[in-house]
């Protein structure tokens, strides 16, 4: 079992100016723990100077970047070449679209969903003007689904891209990554992976998941902001390169148009002494960075799931609450990450409610502008989300669940 208290005990935000308040907004951002702090720190403190020139603190800081990518590609299953940095998950698949652009040829059709972020939708549908044919694969209005039967329907010859979300922000259900790259790969089409709201529960293996590209932020995945792209080699390889001309064979450059974000990415390297204090504290044992990782995030996934469910259990024993998705987590295939309207009370009113309690959560439609409007919901004032990840706490859910009997 996640001991939930030691892994608090590596944030200072649990024990800080805001340690009594229950933090449920993690898919907005999520908490960094003093292993990915410290040397973010020590980054801005003692070496931040351009780096990779030939003086010791700039080969200090390219040593830093360099293990930040090193770190990132080794928890992917990917080639560190494979990997881009850039500022944002958003600023990644839109600096992607401009590279698919130029490729595309009238008539080619684009495949994105409306359960999706905007991120990985509105980039896509600006091609439009390029002559491609944008077509929707859109979710079931009444459970917020997306059904691989609509997608196979919607597949065929001329498709080139499909651009869906490995879990969406507000329906929380994760799919079957493989199923859905299956079908893609089978007409000869790429994909493009939006794991923003997965990547903080599930470690993906980038080169089984079939996908092309796969893309989130690690503002979300405890460190600091920015949003990293992996493309399959192959795949990166047929697009033209968006750096400066003189950047052509610097790969970390290739989807990255602008300087990278030397902090941020130096940070990226503590998040390998993050998981290995974890891991070692729960049994430990020999293997790679990714097989501890991945035994963590196993252990998370279950006590996530039992969080999810005990706040589930509680919604649907109220019948003015709409739970957005499944209603029940127990297979584990849905992330904690539950939206949900209360009949005859806007949402707004019910996170401020709730701040009241010192419970952090938000309310709105999360750039999902598409995906709240078709589930019926006004995006103008949108969902309650509850997101937690494994550092949230039984005790915080049981407060979450008396502050909403109290508001009743
Ligand atoms: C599912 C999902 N995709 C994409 C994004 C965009 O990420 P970024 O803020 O890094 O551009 C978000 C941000 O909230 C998100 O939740």
């Amino acid at each position: 079992m996640l001991d939930v208290d030691f892994v608090r005990s590596q944030y200072d935000t649990f024990s800080g100016d805001y340690a009594d308040w229950a933090l449920f907004e993690n898919a907005g951002g999520s908490a960094i723990p003093r292993q990915v702090l410290d040397p973010f720190r020590d980054f801005l403190a003692h070496y931040k100077v351009q780096p990779y020139a030939p003086y010791a603190p700039a080969q200090h800081a390219g040593e830093a970047m360099d293990a930040g990518y090193r770190v990132i590609a080794g928890l992917l299953g990917a080639d560190e070449d494979e990997i881009t940095i850039g500022p944002s998950t958003t600023l990644n698949t839109y600096v992607l679209a401009q590279a698919v652009r130029p490729l595309l040829r009238a008539g080619d059709e684009i495949i994105v969903t409306n359960q999706d972020h905007e991120a990985n939708i509105g980039c896509w549908r600006r091609l439009e003007a390029d002559g491609a044919v944008l077509l929707e694969w859109g979710i079931d209005p009444r459970t917020g689904e997306l059904d691989v039967a609509d997608l196979a329907r919607l597949i065929s010859p001329r498709t080139r891209l499909v651009c869906f979300t490995l879990c969406s922000n507000i329906v929380g259900s994760i799919h079957d990554v493989r199923t859905i790259t299956a079908l893609v790969r089978d007409a000869g089409a790429l994909s493009v992976g939006d794991g923003v709201s997965f990547a903080p529960h599930r470690l993906l293996d980038v080169r089984d998941s079939g996908l092309d590209f796969y893309c989130f932020s690690t503002y979300k995945t405890f460190a600091p902001h920015a949003g990293v792209m992996w493309g399959r080699a192959e795949s990166l390889a047929a697009l033209p390169h968006q750096g400066h001309f003189f950047n052509r064979d610097l790969p970390h450059y290739r989807m990255n148009p602008t300087g990278p974000m030397h902090a941020e990415i130096g940070a990226l390297g503590g998040l390998a002494a993050y998981f290995e204090t974890l891991h070692a504290h729960h049994g430990g044992g020999q293997g790679t960075l990714r097989e501890k990782a991945n035994a963590m995030f196993e252990l998370f996934s279950e006590h996530e799931t039992q969080l999810a469910e005990t706040l589930l259990a509680y919604l649907r024993s109220r019948d003015d609450v709409r739970i957005v998705g499944r209603d029940s987590a127990v297979d584990g295939a849905r992330a904690a990450t539950i939206a949900f309207t209360v009949d005859g009370h806007a949402s707004r009113d019910v996170a401020a409610a709730l701040a009241a309690h010192r419970i952090g959560c938000s309310s709105g439609h999360f750039y999902a502008f598409r995906c709240v409007e078709a589930l019926g919901i006004d995006p103008a004032d949108g969902v309650v989300r509850v997101s937690m990840v494994h550092y949230n706490t039984m005790a915080e859910v049981e407060r979450l669940i008396d502050a909403l009997e109290r508001l009743r």
